[in-house]
């Protein structure tokens, strides 16, 4: 699979990338499960695959064990992105994810990770929000430094969109942004450049709309625009929507990875098959693009 160079980290990473958030397992939120059995054959088929980044955070759930359990033995095959600031509260049938701005919790994220992910270190470590002012008052910017130089993660970045990003960026201190964006939710197109032109690597995430309109777990927001947007009149016979969605997400010029979260094999496949087709042609980029700006009225 394709690579890119992930800004300022170097590291190379598949431009798919994979969301691991659909293994949180039982107890957490949706109504679909994910047995131990599938997350062990999905996880090794993602390395299989090609892909070498894998994003998890600790309010997923039992995703960091299941990476940890099923694929550790695997760890010099893939980069490990997890996330901070994450205080979940597990209740008897689910999970309520709260983010929490102190060292403390921060640091037991960390040790709780590592542990879980059975790793000594993690290569990106993202505060899972957070604002500037924030991060920085309380001296957490400098403690994800600190973990750098005890060796513990290798980059910094951060999970953010608007209105945080802008004040996030200026800081020029985060490695990588984890930014949300598909041509139905395309708000972050510009601000993606700037981070990227900052030097910083480029996570997108939501790059597939949650599946688009033809997801078995429906998003009306998403589906409206595709319908206001009338993108059934432009999609090139045969091509699956989805398809359309994510190869558009990997036109954009600062999209070094996009981390797809997907647990069905047959989406999977389409995702890879996707990839390989490459960028849209410029002039259905363009011919998106001014139907999403009509029908959002942004430009
Ligand atoms: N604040 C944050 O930091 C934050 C928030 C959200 C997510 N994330 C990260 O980003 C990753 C992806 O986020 P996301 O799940 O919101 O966005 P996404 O990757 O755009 O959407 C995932 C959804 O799309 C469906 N899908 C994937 N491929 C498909 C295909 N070919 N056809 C139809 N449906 C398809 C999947 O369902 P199937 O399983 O049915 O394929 C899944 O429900 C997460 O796993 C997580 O790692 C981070």
């Amino acid at each position: 699979m394709l690579k890119n160079r992930l800004g300022r980290t170097g590291l190379e990473v598949s431009q798919l990338g994979y969301g691991s958030m659909g293994l949180r397992g039982p107890r957490t939120w949706g109504q679909r499960v994910v047995s131990d059995e599938d997350a062990d054959r999905f996880l090794n088929l993602v390395l299989d695959s090609g892909i070498n980044l894998i994003d998890t955070a600790p309010d997923y759930g039992i995703s960091e064990q299941r990476i940890g359990q099923f694929i550790s033995s695997r760890r010099d095959e893939f980069y490990l992105a997890t996330k901070c600031g994450c205080d979940p509260i597990q209740h008897v049938d689910h999970l309520e994810t709260q983010h929490v701005w102190t060292k403390e919790v921060i640091t037991r994220n960390l040790e709780t990770s590592l542990s879980r992910l059975r790793t000594n270190q993690i290569d990106l470590f993202q505060f899972h929000g957070g604002d500037a002012a924030t991060l920085q008052r309380e001296g957490l910017i400098d403690l994800l430094l600190d973990f750098r130089s005890q060796g513990l993660i290798r980059f910094i970045g951060v999970s953010s969109s608007l209105p945080y990003l802008p004040a996030l960026i200026k800081l020029s201190v985060f490695d990588t942004f984890q930014i949300p964006y598909s041509c139905l939710a395309p708000q972050h197109h510009d601000l993606i450049a700037r981070a990227a032109e900052s030097g910083a690597g480029i996570i997108i995430r939501g790059g597939i709309a949650q599946g688009g309109p033809d997801a078995e777990i429906q998003r009306p927001a998403l589906n409206d625009i595709w319908i206001r947007a009338k993108l059934d009149e432009i999609l090139p016979p045969g091509m699956p929507r989805a398809e359309l969605v994510l190869r558009y997400t990997l036109s954009h010029p600062h999209c070094h990875t996009t981390i797809v979260g997907t647990c069905n094999q047959q989406h999977f496949a389409d995702n890879l098959a996707a990839v390989q087709a490459g960028p849209l042609p410029e002039n259905l980029i363009s011919e998106i693009h001014q139907r999403i700006a009509e029908a959002t009225g942004e430009k």
